[in-house]
């Protein structure tokens, strides 16, 4: 049986290749998925990639991954900065979670300098664009061959 990975994106990720494209780059949420199932494909998972522009999606998609999903990989935009809901659905289902942002959350905003995510995940990866996801799934395919529990 493959491994499954939620892949899981937030609001505003749906405009990325119009959006801001000096801050998100010019790959459209398309490119990122078939970059990250060329990844997964290649390390033995098979990914359910999804976004939303609704905080609530996210919180029950994040339960769904629970029994069904080994591990989630999440960019929850701006409920990243925001979300006690989405924080408290990644701790329940008790997953390995890994945080990615295209962006580096790091030298923006004040307001984006702290993650709810952050708080029920293994790793962050930010600042490097699509390849953050592609990373996500190689690190992912680690944590999963060390057990797969939740650091
Ligand atoms: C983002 C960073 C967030 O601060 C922002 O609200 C986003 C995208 C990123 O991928 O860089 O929507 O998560």
């Amino acid at each position: 049986m493959t491994r499954l990975i939620y892949v899981l994106n937030g609001p505003n990720l749906n405009m990325l290749g119009v959006r801001e494209p000096e801050i998100y780059g010019t790959e459209t949420l398309a490119d990122l998925r078939s970059r990250t199932e060329k990844a997964a494909a290649a390390n033995g998972l098979t990914i359910e990639f999804r976004q939303s522009n609704v905080e609530g999606e996210l919180v029950n998609w994040v339960q769904e991954a629970r029994g069904k999903a080994k591990g989630i990989i999440i960019n929850a935009g701006a409920y990243t900065h925001t979300s006690v809901a989405v924080l408290d659905a990644l701790q329940a289902v008790g997953l390995p979670v890994i945080e990615v942002h295209l962006s580096n959350i790091f030298r923006r905003d004040q307001f984006r300098q702290h993650s709810y995510v952050s708080l029920a995940a293994t790793g962050i990866i930010c600042g490097l664009g699509g390849k953050g996801y592609e990373l996500a799934i190689e690190a992912m395919t680690d944590i999963l061959s060390k057990g797969g529990n939740k650091a």
